[in-house]
Order: C-alpha cells, then sequence, then structure tokens
C-alpha cells in the first residue's frame, strides 16, 4: 500500500519536475538572465514573474546584446548590439519596436492586444515634453515599470485598478516635480480620491468602482479642457454611464442606474448635451471629480448655489432654512429633484395640481404657507395676464404704424420683473414677492396707458384725415363749379 502511494508521489514529482525543464528550454539559453541570476539584482529577480519571460523573451530583446553566449563582454557588447540601460524617449521606443508591430505581435507572439500604445500616449498630455526638453513626460515604465511585467488583471500590477491611484500619484501627488511643469495644477487627486465612495471602496479591494482609468483614461490621458478628453464636460456624463447606466454592473450595490437618462432629459442635461452651453453642470459639478459622492442633505444648496446664487441666498434667509434643516430635507432637491431638474415653471408654486408647496401646506394643516403660496400664485398668474394685455396693446399700436419703441422697450421691464418674483419665491415671504409683482404690475399699467394712448391718437388721426379730405374734395367741388362758372360767363361775354 505504502509503495503504491510512493510510486504515485515519485510520478507526480518526475512530472512537476519536468514541467519547467521543457519549458525552460528557450529560457536556457538566456546566459544573461543565468549569469544576473548569480548576481540576484532586482533585474533578474522580478523578471522570472515577467509576462515577456513566459513568452520567451530574454534580457536582450530590450536591452539588445547576445543572450547567447556566457561571455561577459560579447554578451553585453556593442558588436551584439547592446544598448545598456536605455534612458529618455529610447525606453519606450525599445518597447514599441514591438508592441507597434504587427509583425511581431501578431504573428509571431500570436497576440491579440492592441498595438496603438506609443501613438496614444504620444498623442496625450504625457507625451509632451519634459522640462529637460530632451524628452517626453511619461515613458511606457513609468506606469508599468521594467522588470516583473504583468498583464493588466494581474493584481500585482501597477496598472491594476487596485494599484492604478497610486501608480499615477508617483507624479501627480509629487508637489515639487508637478510645479516645474504646471504650478496650477492641483496635486490633490489621490487625498481627495480617498475620501470618495469610489476611492474607499477601491481601498477596500474592489475593483470595479472608478479609479483614474476609468475616468480619464489609460494612454490617451488629456486635458480636461480638450474637448477629445473623457472628462471634458460634455462627455463626462457618459463616462460616468459607462458604469452607472449599467443595470448589472451595479445590481450588487443595490443602487438605481439611471442617473445618466434622467440627466439627459433635464434642463441641465439638454443645456449641456444639447446645446453645448458649459455653463451647465455636468455630473462633476455636483458630485466632485475626485472626491465623487453624494452632495450631503446639508451641501446641497451649496452645490446648486454654485450657479444659483441668488436662489440659495434667498432660501438661506427663508423660514424653510430652519424647517428643512431640523427635517432633514435637503433644501433645492425636495422641490426640484436632483438628476430629472425640469424647467421651472408657474405650475409648480401654489396649492392647485402639481403645485409643489401643496405637498406641505394644506388647508387645514401648515396654513400660513398655504395661503401665501396660493397668493402668491395669484399673484403671478395676474402678472401674466397684465403681461399679455400689454404686449397685445402694443402690437396693435405698431400695427397700425404708431410710434412705440419706448413702450416696446418698457415691456422687458415686466417681463423682467415676472423672472423675478420666480427667483424670489424664494423667500418664502410674502412681502418680498409682492414687492416685485407689485413692480411689474406698474410697468404694465404704464406700457398699457401708453399703448393705447397711441391707438387712440390713431384713431384721431384718422378721423382727421377723413375730414380733412372731406374739406378739400368740398373746396375742390366748389373752385370746379366756380370755374366753370367763370368760363360761362366768358363765353356769354364774348
Ligand atoms: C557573465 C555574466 C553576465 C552576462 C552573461 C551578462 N551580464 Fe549584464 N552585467 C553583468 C555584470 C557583472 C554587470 C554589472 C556591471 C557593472 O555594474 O558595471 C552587468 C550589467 C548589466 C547592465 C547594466 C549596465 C549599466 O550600464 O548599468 C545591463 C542592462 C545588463 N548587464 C544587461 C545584460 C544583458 C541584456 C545581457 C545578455 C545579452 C547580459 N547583461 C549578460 C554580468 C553579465
Ligand atoms: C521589457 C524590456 C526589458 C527587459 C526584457 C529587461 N529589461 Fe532591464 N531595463 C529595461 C528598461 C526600460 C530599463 C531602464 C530603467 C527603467 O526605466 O526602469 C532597464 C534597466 C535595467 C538595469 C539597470 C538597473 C535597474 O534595475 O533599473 C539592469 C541591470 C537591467 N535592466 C538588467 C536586465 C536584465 C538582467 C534583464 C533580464 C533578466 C532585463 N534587464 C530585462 C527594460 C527591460
Ligand atoms: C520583444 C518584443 C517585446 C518588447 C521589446 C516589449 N514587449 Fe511587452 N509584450 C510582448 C509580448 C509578446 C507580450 C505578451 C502579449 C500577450 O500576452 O498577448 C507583452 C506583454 C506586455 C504587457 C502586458 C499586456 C497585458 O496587459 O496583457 C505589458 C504591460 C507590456 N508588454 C509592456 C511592455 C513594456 C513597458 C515594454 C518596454 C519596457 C515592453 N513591453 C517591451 C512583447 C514585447
Ligand atoms: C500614464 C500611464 C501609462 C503609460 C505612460 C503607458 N501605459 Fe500602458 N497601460 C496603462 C494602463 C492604466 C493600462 C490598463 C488599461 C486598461 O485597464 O484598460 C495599460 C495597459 C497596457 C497594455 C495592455 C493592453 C492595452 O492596451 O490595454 C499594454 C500592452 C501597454 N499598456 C503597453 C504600454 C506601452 C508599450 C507603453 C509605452 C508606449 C505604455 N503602455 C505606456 C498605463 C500606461
Ligand atoms: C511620470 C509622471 C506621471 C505619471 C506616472 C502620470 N502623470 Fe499625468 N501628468 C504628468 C505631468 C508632468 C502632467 C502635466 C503636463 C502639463 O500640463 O504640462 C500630467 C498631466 C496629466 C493630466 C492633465 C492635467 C490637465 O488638466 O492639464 C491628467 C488628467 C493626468 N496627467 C492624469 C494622469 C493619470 C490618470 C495617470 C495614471 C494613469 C497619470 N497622469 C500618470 C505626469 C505624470
Ligand atoms: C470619477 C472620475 C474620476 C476619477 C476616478 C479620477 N478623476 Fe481626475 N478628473 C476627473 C474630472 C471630471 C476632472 C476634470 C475637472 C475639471 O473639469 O476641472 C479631473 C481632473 C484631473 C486632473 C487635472 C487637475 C485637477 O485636479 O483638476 C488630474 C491631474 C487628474 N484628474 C488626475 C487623476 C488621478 C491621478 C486620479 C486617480 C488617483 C484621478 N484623476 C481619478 C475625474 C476623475
Ligand atoms: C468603473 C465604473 C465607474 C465609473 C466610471 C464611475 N463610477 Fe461611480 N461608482 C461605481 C461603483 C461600482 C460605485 C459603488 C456603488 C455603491 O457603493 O453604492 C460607485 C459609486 C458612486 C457614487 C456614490 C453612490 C452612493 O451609493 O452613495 C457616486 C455619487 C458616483 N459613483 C458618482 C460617479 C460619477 C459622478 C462618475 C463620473 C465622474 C462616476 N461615478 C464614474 C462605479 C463607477
Ligand atoms: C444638479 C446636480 C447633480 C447632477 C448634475 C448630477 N447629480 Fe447625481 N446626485 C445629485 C444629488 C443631490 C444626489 C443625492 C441624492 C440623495 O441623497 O437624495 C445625487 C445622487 C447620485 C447617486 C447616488 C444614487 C442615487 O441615484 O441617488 C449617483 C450614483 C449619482 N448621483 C450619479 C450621477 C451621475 C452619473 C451623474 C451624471 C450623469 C449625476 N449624478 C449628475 C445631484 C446631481
Ligand atoms: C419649497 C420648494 C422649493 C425649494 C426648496 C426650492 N425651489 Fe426653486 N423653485 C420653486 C418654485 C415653485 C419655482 C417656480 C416659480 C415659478 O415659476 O413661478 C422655482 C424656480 C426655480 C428656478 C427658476 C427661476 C429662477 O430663479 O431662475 C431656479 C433656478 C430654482 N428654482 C433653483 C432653486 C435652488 C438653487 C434651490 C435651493 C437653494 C431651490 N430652487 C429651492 C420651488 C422651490
Ligand atoms: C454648474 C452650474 C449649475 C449647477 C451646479 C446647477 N445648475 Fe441649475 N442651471 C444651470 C444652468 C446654466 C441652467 C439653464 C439651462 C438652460 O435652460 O439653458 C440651469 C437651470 C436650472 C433650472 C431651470 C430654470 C428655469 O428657468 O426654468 C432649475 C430649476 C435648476 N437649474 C435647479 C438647480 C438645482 C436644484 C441644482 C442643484 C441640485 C442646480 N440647478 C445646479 C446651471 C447650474
Ligand atoms: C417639504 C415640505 C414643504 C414644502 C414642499 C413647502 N413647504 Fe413651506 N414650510 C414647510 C415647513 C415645515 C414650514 C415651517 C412651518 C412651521 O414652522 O410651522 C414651512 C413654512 C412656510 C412659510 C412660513 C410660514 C410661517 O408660519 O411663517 C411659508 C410662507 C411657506 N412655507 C411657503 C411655501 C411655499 C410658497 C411653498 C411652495 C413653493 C412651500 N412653502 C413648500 C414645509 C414645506
Amino acid at each position: 500500500m505504502a509503495l503504491v502511494n510512493n510510486n504515485a508521489l515519485a510520478i507526480v514529482l518526475c512530472s512537476v519536475l519536468a514541467l519547467p525543464t521543457a519549458f525552460g528550454t528557450a529560457q536556457a539559453q538566456d546566459q544573461c538572465l543565468t549569469c544576473h541570476s548569480t548576481l540576484e539584482d532586482n533585474a533578474s529577480t522580478a523578471f522570472k514573474g515577467d509576462i515577456h519571460f513566459r513568452n520567451g523573451l530574454t534580457c536582450a530583446s530590450c536591452h539588445g546584446g547576445d543572450s547567447h553566449t556566457d561571455d561577459m563582454e560579447k554578451a553585453m557588447g556593442t558588436a551584439a548590439g547592446f544598448i545598456g540601460v536605455p534612458k529618455g524617449d529610447r525606453i519606450s521606443v525599445a518597447c514599441a519596436k514591438c508592441h507597434s508591430d504587427a509583425g511581431v505581435m501578431v504573428k509571431k507572439y500570436n497576440s491579440a492586444i492592441p498595438l496603438d500604445q506609443m501613438e496614444l500616449v504620444g498623442g496625450s498630455v504625457h507625451g509632451k515634453l519634459s522640462t529637460s526638453g530632451r524628452e517626453h513626460i511619461a515613458q511606457c515604465t513609468s506606469c508599468h515599470g521594467a522588470h516583473g511585467i504583468v498583464t493588466k488583471t494581474n493584481r500585482s500590477s501597477p496598472v491594476h485598478p487596485l494599484n492604478l491611484p497610486a501608480t499615477c500619484a508617483k507624479c501627480h501627488s509629487d508637489a515639487t516635480f508637478m510645479r516645474t511643469y504646471n504650478p496650477s495644477l492641483p496635486v490633490d487627486q489621490l487625498e481627495k480620491y480617498k475620501t470618495s465612495v469610489h476611492g474607499k471602496r477601491n481601498k477596500n479591494g474592489d475593483p470595479k468602482t472608478a479609479e483614474c482609468a476609468s475616468c480619464h483614461g489609460s494612454h490617451e490621458i488629456l486635458s480636461a479642457k480638450d474637448p477629445r478628453s473623457q472628462v471634458h464636460p460634455t462627455k463626462l456624463p457618459a463616462t460616468c454611464a459607462k458604469c452607472h447606466s449599467d443595470a448589472t454592473y451595479m445590481r450588487p450595490y443595490g443602487i438605481a442606474s439611471d442617473q445618466f437618462e434622467q440627466f439627459a432629459r433635464s434642463v441641465h442635461g439638454q443645456a449641456l448635451l444639447e446645446k453645448k452651453d458649459l455653463g451647465a453642470p455636468a455630473c462633476n459639478d455636483c458630485h466632485g471629480n475626485h472626491g465623487a459622492a453624494p452632495p450631503g442633505v446639508e451641501s446641497v444648496s451649496k452645490v446648486c448655489g454654485t450657479c444659483h446664487a441668488l436662489n440659495a441666498e434667498l432660501f438661506s434667509s427663508s423660514p424653510h432654512k430652519k424647517a428643512f434643516d431640523s427635517r432633514k430635507l435637503p433644501e433645492c432637491e425636495t422641490c426640484h429633484g436632483n438628476h430629472e431638474i425640469v424647467a421651472a415653471k408657474d405650475e409648480l408654486l401654489g396649492v392647485g395640481e402639481g403645485a409643489v408647496c401643496a405637498w406641505c401646506h394644506k388647508e387645514n394643516s401648515n396654513i400660513k404657507g398655504y395661503q401665501i403660496a396660493r397668493t402668491m400664485r395669484s399673484l403671478a398668474d395676474s402678472l401674466i395676464v397684465s403681461e399679455e394685455n400689454a404686449i397685445m396693446l402694443v402690437d396693435e399700436a405698431e400695427q397700425k404704424g404708431m410710434e412705440v419703441g419706448e413702450a416696446k422697450f418698457k415691456l422687458r421691464e415686466i417681463r423682467q420683473a415676472r423672472l423675478e418674483t420666480r427667483t424670489k419665491v424664494h423667500s418664502f415671504d410674502l412681502d418680498q414677492f409682492s414687492e416685485v409683482a407689485t413692480r411689474g404690475f406698474g410697468s404694465a399699467a404704464k406700457v398699457s396707458t401708453e399703448a393705447s394712448e397711441a391707438i387712440d391718437q390713431y384713431y384721431f388721426r384718422r378721423w382727421g384725415l377723413f375730414i380733412a379730405s372731406l374739406i378739400i374734395t368740398i373746396l375742390a367741388f366748389a373752385l370746379y363749379i366756380s370755374i366753370r362758372r367763370i368760363e360761362k360767363e366768358q363765353v356769354q361775354n364774348r
């Protein structure tokens, strides 16, 4: 029994030992590795786990030289094409020799990985000249290292999602280094990232959340100001949506996957994505770039207030401020929503169907707010009627050819007041609201009076003209009669 077991073990052992020998013949010829292994240098130690080693490449594949000889002089001689330790751009050139060449990658190594890394890096922000002016900012090894390179899905790769933030931060968190390039560029990306939902999950070992490359790309990275960049405002929503609109991908987290769809329908989304209005917010204007997290209940109005300053200011001094804070209601979001914010209509105001005020203010509870909401709405409605009436009168006067330049100009004052009342809603104070509405009514009254007067004048002139032409006709007729009479008298006198 024991014998059989030992035999079995021996067979297993033999086959295990046989494997590296068969596999190792290619490398056995790598005298560079053999000799350097005895030196126990980092290069040869790391190289044994390298994807290039596994594909039968030798030290000479990158450094040149003759890997078949154990003669140091010959192996590392210039005659054998030894280039020593490549520096600057010669590093990337050494990598691109294979990685940009389909003849090598596809034909020789049967590889399916892309061949565009060199080209992309060259056109990227990292392909600019470094401050020394002699080389480009980043070489392939800046992100991948030189020895011990493994596939990107291997947990120990520096470009594995869980390691990449530290890899990019080698440069980007180094203030002294970064300052030599662009002193205005922040160096806090990693610090902020660590505070985000993405960063925290990444640190805890979840490779599915966003890291630097999910938002910026890898070889093709461009400045955020470049319209081709994945993080340019007009493209960013789609970049976030790669994950956040993928229901299957997001399911394990139990959060919705409709943010992009809603955003695209919103006033903000339409302004940004369709009208290319860079003043409208993209996802990161509300969530932060590197610190991406939902704005907390306390900070929503601060976020919206960066653009809608007046609304936020009015809200802060309104009776709702305290009422919302104590109930932990987010300030703007409660009435407007977050992703699907629609154009504000007057229907939102008041106590009718579709009015937000009616959610909390009823005829029999929270009454004061109810009454004020109703009054504000009726003032708003009346202002619209007054404005329409004024416009109608001005149009009529204009059609009749009367001079209405000034009245037309004053129409703008009414419109201005109407728009201002919509902002003033956020004071939730009837006095402040009425003050602006009253100004609007005043302008409307003035314009209407002026236009009516112009119309009256038109009729006055038209009657005047009629009478004048009547008189002229009568006079002309009288003249004709008298001429005829004179002619007759002359004939009779002859
Ligand atoms: C017989 C031993 C031996 C062989 C074979 C050998 N090397 Fe070396 N190599 C060394 C030693 C020793 C050094 C250190 C020399 C020094 O520090 O000046 C070295 C240095 C180097 C360096 C660093 C040079 C520098 O300027 O710092 C590189 C790169 C290198 N070897 C690559 C290779 C490659 C590629 C091959 C195969 C084509 C190879 N070596 C073959 C022993 C060897
Ligand atoms: C995939 C290409 C590649 C292969 C294969 C490769 N090297 Fe290198 N090696 C480089 C590059 C690039 C550098 C330049 C340093 C850097 O950018 O990190 C370098 C640097 C070195 C240095 C300088 C000291 C250091 O560690 O940076 C030595 C020594 C060296 N290599 C030896 C070797 C030996 C020995 C082998 C084989 C066991 C080997 N290299 C295989 C690309 C390669
Ligand atoms: C002699 C040709 C050759 C040279 C030179 C070379 N590589 Fe490679 N590289 C390969 C091959 C072959 C593979 C394996 C491709 C595969 O698995 O499909 C590979 C794989 C890689 C991978 C892993 C890709 C992945 O995620 O699966 C990286 C990263 C890489 N190389 C980077 C470099 C860098 C950086 C250099 C220069 C320092 C370099 N290579 C130089 C041939 C080369
Ligand atoms: C700014 C950092 C950076 C630089 C510089 C860089 N890479 Fe990469 N590389 C990455 C990242 C990140 C990935 C992983 C991309 C992913 O997950 O889609 C990657 C992936 C790869 C892959 C796997 C296949 C692929 O394209 O996704 C290869 C091969 C590769 N790089 C080679 C190179 C070569 C060759 C160079 C130099 C010309 C280079 N890289 C320069 C960051 C970099
Ligand atoms: C070798 C150092 C180095 C590494 C590694 C590096 N970068 Fe950079 N990066 C720079 C420098 C330097 C600049 C500034 C270029 C300039 O504006 O002159 C820059 C610029 C950028 C910019 C453009 C900033 C702007 O808006 O102008 C982005 C985005 C960026 N890097 C992202 C990354 C990401 C993501 C990674 C990791 C995948 C990374 N970088 C890795 C050095 C590096
Ligand atoms: C969730 C997406 C996302 C992730 C993850 C991310 N970034 Fe960014 N990053 C952005 C956006 C969006 C901008 C553009 C900000 C703007 O419009 O000014 C940006 C800007 C930058 C800039 C330009 C300077 C600045 O701070 O505005 C650099 C450099 C940069 N990122 C590097 C990184 C690095 C390094 C990482 C990883 C630690 C990273 N980013 C992770 C989205 C992201
Ligand atoms: C690579 C995929 C990916 C990309 C790209 C991505 N995210 Fe995420 N994001 C996730 C995952 C996964 C979570 C974790 C969900 C969770 O924990 O609830 C997350 C979480 C979040 C959260 C926190 C949600 C919560 O539950 O509190 C916010 C906010 C967020 N992302 C915003 C963004 C924004 C804005 C962008 C674009 C600038 C973006 N994300 C890009 C995958 C991604
Ligand atoms: C106008 C500001 C604003 C914009 C633009 C915006 N968000 Fe949000 N987002 C919010 C607010 C506020 C919340 C908080 C929800 C809550 O806690 O009630 C939120 C919540 C989230 C959450 C958490 C889960 C959820 O649905 O509540 C994710 C994920 C998210 N947003 C992703 C995105 C993405 C992706 C985009 C771009 C397509 C985006 N957001 C655009 C304001 C915004
Ligand atoms: C209690 C509900 C409520 C809250 C809270 C609220 N709003 Fe409004 N908002 C309204 C109503 C109602 C209107 C429409 C008024 C109209 O058209 O008559 C409106 C209109 C608007 C408008 C369009 C009119 C204008 O000012 O240009 C903007 C922008 C706006 N709100 C932003 C905000 C911001 C920012 C916050 C948070 C500081 C906020 N709102 C909080 C109810 C609210
Ligand atoms: C980056 C600036 C920015 C941020 C942040 C922002 N908005 Fe806006 N918002 C705009 C712009 C620009 C428009 C006008 C879009 C258009 O119609 O062209 C707008 C339109 C609106 C409208 C419709 C106004 C109308 O006249 O009908 C409302 C309501 C609104 N935003 C509410 C909010 C709320 C609530 C938040 C926070 C959750 C917010 N906004 C965050 C820039 C911003
Ligand atoms: C999410 C619920 C909610 C919504 C929506 C809401 N309110 Fe209120 N409102 C309150 C609460 C709670 C108070 C504080 C009541 C108290 O202190 O007794 C309040 C107070 C007020 C007050 C002050 C009343 C007083 O007693 O001095 C006014 C005025 C008011 N709201 C008007 C409005 C108008 C107008 C709207 C619609 C544009 C509106 N509210 C929408 C919850 C809401």
